[in-house]
């Protein structure tokens, strides 16, 4: 990016420009939801982002002039933020689902009235933008035309927002004209656009499935209040096609800090009061207060997961917190997995692994959200939705990512981590040994001595996809790649063993139900606090749970069972009775998967234990295990499991009659297997 093209993009984005003038659109629903927009928040300036380098040079130098970035010397066309030090994480207690119902928003969820949330949200937002700029992002969530991919627009006052949505998604130009498109063919062919493609085979099989089980008989599984949902999810979203608003996910995210005139903005502008709310019904996303990651990149969390989930169900396909991977054996065909564990449990490790076994091959699909939807050929594809990765630093390193920090060479943003004396980033664990000095993420000097870590424990990367040195080549193959296996896991000091295959689907989506980190290791033999977090969901599901577990079932009864991945559970995190991890993890984790492609491929033999088929023998070669610790990782105490799922009740319970039946039946069914 030359002088003259920020001259030339200078000319083209005057100081202030009315909304009218600034709208490049002819899409007539999204230049009103704009100027709509624009009237309630009263900003200064209105910009249409086009997602170009220039604009992304343009947004880092205005950053770096407003103290929000500091360039980094030592990695190209990078830059460190620090958070106001009360805005660094995930709010979750301020997160909510705005259903209609406080039913459909289920026990996990904090709800709101959607009617109250809106009148709210009119206060917090009258003119919360004054003094700053308006920026309207238009995004595409998936490779762009792909036809699991979905559309965007965010509205922020935040360009920190701005340039790591550049990074996370793939936005501009691009998604405003598919967006456009989108509203073109519903003008010319009625409200069938391409949208509802999925909605109607689904209401298809719906419907097939009423006819073959009678409407009475299948009322007792749930089926029929569940068609009657779809129905009503149906009209609603006809109603939004029908006005052109089923075109694209409304969100708008204020950091909530109006300026006065001729008042300083700070470097990172917050506000205390936080809400990050959904309104499932509407596809709409309401975000003030937070400038933090999670709560103000309205495409990650809350659209690709919350709404996601959301949209999902009503169209029969799924939106996933987890990591996609392919697998390639030394001889024979690539795998491909997913996996699902709770934050802060390796996603990311795991997605970029580097193989300690000879031969084998791990290259990344994504690291976070996974969207699948069954093919032509009966299989389930998945999409990495992001173009990015969002990814913890501390404990990221040579030795437990390596490709991580690869992937850090430049064109990247680090917030809340320390800063080097020579203009370079770091954080605990990326090196062995610390910096003799640092300043922390607070600004202060900082030694080895003073005894605080010198990075917040949630200090993020923002980095994009496409450098991670182990991207797998059709990782943006707008059609997914075919998932062989999807893992579950946790943090289990205790009880669960390395890994357990699944004895059916239904068995798989028990075990995913049932997914638990321990918050403090439990003494051996002993279960500890379990936190559950059901499919690592548990802050991510933009509906009832329960009824988030009975479309998985769903799922699985409108496929071919020979056509469906394998279910596993894996526990990295297995502790001797000193204390001591037992298993070595990070590559060696390469072990399991090999044992899991084996096993897909008909090649390596399992034992039946009373929670699921264990390794009859696993790749330990040149590992430094005794038998003690392979005894510990590979079996089952029945003991133990009794009282592991004497836990499982008071769990199921909390979803009440949403929870599917099918799930109480595969509880009935451990507890006489290890009778
Ligand atoms: C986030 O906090 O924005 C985020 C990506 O969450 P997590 O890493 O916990 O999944
Ligand atoms: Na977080
Ligand atoms: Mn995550």
């Amino acid at each position: 990016v030359t002088d003259d093209d920020l001259a030339r993009d200078k000319r083209s984005h005057p100081v202030s420009i009315s909304v009218e003038i600034s709208s490049p659109t002819d899409h007539a629903e999204l230049a009103a939801w704009v100027r709509e927009i624009a009237e309630l928040t009263k900003p200064d300036r209105v910009e249409w982002c086009d997602g170009s380098e220039v604009e992304w040079t343009r947004l880092t130098n205005l950053l770096v002039e407003q103290g929000t970035f500091k360039r980094l010397a030592k990695r190209i066309n990078s830059f460190y933020a620090a958070s106001d030090p009360s805005d660094v994480a995930r709010v979750e207690d301020r997160t909510f689902i705005c259903s209609e119902r406080r039913e459909d928003a289920g026990p996990t969820n904090n709800w709101i009235d959607p009617g109250e949330m809106r009148e709210t949200f009119a206060e917090l937002f009258d003119g919360c933008m004054r003094g700053r700029t308006m920026y309207v992002v238009p995004f595409c969530m998936g490779p762009l035309g792909g036809n699991i991919s979905q559309l965007g627009v965010e509205i922020t006052d935040s360009p920190y927002v701005v340039v790591s949505m550049r990074i996370m998604t793939r936005m501009g130009t691009e998604a405003l004209r598919l967006i456009e498109e989108r509203g073109a063919a519903r003008q010319a062919g009625g409200s069938e656009g391409r949208a509802s493609e999925g909605l109607s085979k689904r209401d298809h099989e719906y419907g097939a499935a009423r006819q073959a089980g009678g409407s009475e008989g299948r009322a007792s599984d749930g089926l029929s209040k569940r068609d009657h949902e779809h129905g009503a999810a149906r009209k609603a979203r006809g109603e939004r096609h029908s006005d052109g608003q089923g075109d694209f996910v409304k969100a708008v995210h204020s950091v909530g800090a109006p300026l006065e005139p001729g008042q300083a903005d700070v470097p990172w502008p917050c506000n205390q009061t936080k809400y990050i709310s959904h309104f499932p019904e509407t596809r709409e996303i309401w975000s003030y207060g937070s400038g933090y990651g999670g709560n103000a990149l309205l495409g990650k969390k809350c659209y690709a997961l919350r709404i996601a989930s959301v949209m999902a169900r009503d169209e029969g396909w799924l939106a996933e917190h987890m990591l996609i991977l392919k697998l390639t054996p030394p001889k024979g065909e690539a795998r491909y997995v997913a996996a699902a564990f709770p934050s802060a449990c390796g996603k990311t490790n795991l997605a970029m692994l580097r193989p300690t076994i000879p031969g084998w091959k791990v290259e990344t699909i994504g690291d976070d959200i996974a969207w699948m939807r069954f093919g032509p050929d009966g299989r389930l594809y998945a999409i990495n939705p992001e173009a990015g990765f969002f990814g913890v630093a501390p404990g990221t390193g040579e030795t437990t990512n390596a490709n991580a920090v690869a992937t850090l060479w430049g064109n990247s943003i680090f917030t809340n981590v320390a800063l080097t004396d020579d203009g370079d980033v770091w954080w605990e664990g990326l090196t062995d040994e610390p910096p003799a000095h640092l300043t922390d993420w607070k600004g202060r000097s900082w030694t080895p001595e003073s005894g605080e870590p010198a990075a917040h424990p949630n200090a993020r990367f923002t980095t994009p996809a496409a450098q991670c040195p182990t991207i797998a080549p059709e990782w943006q193959d707008p059609a997914g790649v075919p998932i062989s296996a999807i893992l579950f896991g946790g943090r289990r000091a205790t009880a669960v063993p390395l890994v357990t295959e699944s004895l059916s689907w239904q068995h798989g989506i028990f075990l995913g139900a049932n997914v638990a980190s321990e918050k403090t290791a439990a003494a051996e033999g002993r279960v500890g606090e379990l936190r559950r977090d059901p499919f690592a969901m548990l802050p991510f599901c933009g509906y009832n749970m329960g009824d988030y577990f009975g479309h998985w079932i769903e799922i699985g009864q409108s496929a071919d069972p020979a056509k469906l991945p394998r279910i596993y559970y894996v526990n990295w995190f297995r502790k001797d009775a000193s204390g001591r991890f037992v298993w070595p993890g990070f590559g060696e984790n390469s072990r399991v998967l090999k044992w899991i492609v084996e096993r897909l491929n008909g090649e390596a033999d399992a034992v039946a234990s009373p929670i699921g088929n264990l390794p009859a023998r696993l790749d330990t070669d040149g590992l430094d295990l005794s038998e003690q610790d392979l005894e510990l990782l590979l079996s089952v105490d029945p003991e133990v499991w009794r009282e592991e799922a004497a836990l499982i009740p008071g769990h199921f319970e909390t979803f009440g009659d949403h929870m599917p039946k099918e799930l109480w039946d595969e509880y009935h069914a451990l507890v006489k297997r290890l009778a």
